[in-house]
């Protein structure tokens, strides 16, 4: 593992980035495993600059994204498809038919998440971009007895559902079940690279890391994986 710790987010944000990037100049059809959430906002913002000066071409690159709520359709401004397309895919060159997010409106989701695994495997990821959780969960992958290998529908853990209230009006808004790429899929990716700010996320990226592996800490899964890297900054 490889573990970098920064000044600041727009540190953060431009390794990461330059990260991402890197795979996508030496691989120019590669698939991008991605992520929601505050903590990419920067890395993506990183890699739209890159793509207008001309530094990157997107289109041969796929995706394929980590979670969606159930219950919300792309259209919805709280999905997370609405997300990819209004923070990053409407501003690069990707061919938007080669981007994956799980579908939160399937009528049956169980047929959803088998179809989900099928095209991890069919795809495979060159490089999964992560954050993490305040109780460690990765994708939706929240605090269990158990690791679950395969994608499917979890359960938000209440704390999830406060940390997520922000980006809603009120934390009644929250679905309360999302679909979730499974830990098969994300140690499937050839390399992981997880990011996280804030001082409130110093005690579980310290679990996660230089602590036991546990279900009941979802991230710390990730010590087994043979190509991590992880930056975080404390501000
Ligand atoms: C998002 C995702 C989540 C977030 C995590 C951290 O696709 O899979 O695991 O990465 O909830 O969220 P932020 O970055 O908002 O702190």
């Amino acid at each position: 593992m490889k573990f970098i710790t920064v000044e600041n987010y727009e540190i953060l944000s431009r390794k990461a980035a330059a990260i991402i990037a890197a795979q996508v100049i030496a691989k120019p059809d590669c698939v991008l495993g991605l992520a929601t959430g505050s903590s990419p906002i920067g890395t993506y913002k990183n890699l739209i600059e890159w793509y207008k000066n001309g530094d990157l071409d997107f289109s041969a690159v796929s995706s394929i994204n980590l979670d969606e709520y159930t219950g919300l359709d792309g259209e919805n401004d709280q999905s997370y498809r609405y997300f990819m397309n209004n923070n990053l895919f409407n501003f690069i060159n990707i061919d938007k038919s080669k981007t994956f997010v799980p579908n939160g409106k399937a009528q049956d989701i169980k047929a959803e998440c088998e179809a989900y695994d099928k095209r991890i495997n069919e795809m495979g990821i060159d490089i999964q971009l992560l954050g993490i959780g305040l109780d460690g969960h990765i994708g939706f992958n929240e605090p269990d007895e158990f690791f679950t290998k395969e994608t499917h529908q979890v359960t938000l853990d209440p704390s999830t559902i406060e940390a997520n209230a922000r980006f809603f009006q009120s934390i009644d808004d929250v679905p309360k079940t999302a679909i979730t790429m499974g830990m098969g899929g994300i140690m499937s990716a050839k390399k992981v690279l997880l990011i996280a700010n804030g001082s409130a996320k110093k005690e579980i990226i310290e679990k996660a890391f230089f602590g036991p592996i546990d279900p009941k800490v979802p991230a710390s899964i990730l010590q087994l994986h043979p190509d991590v890297t992880v930056i975080f900054s404390e501000n």
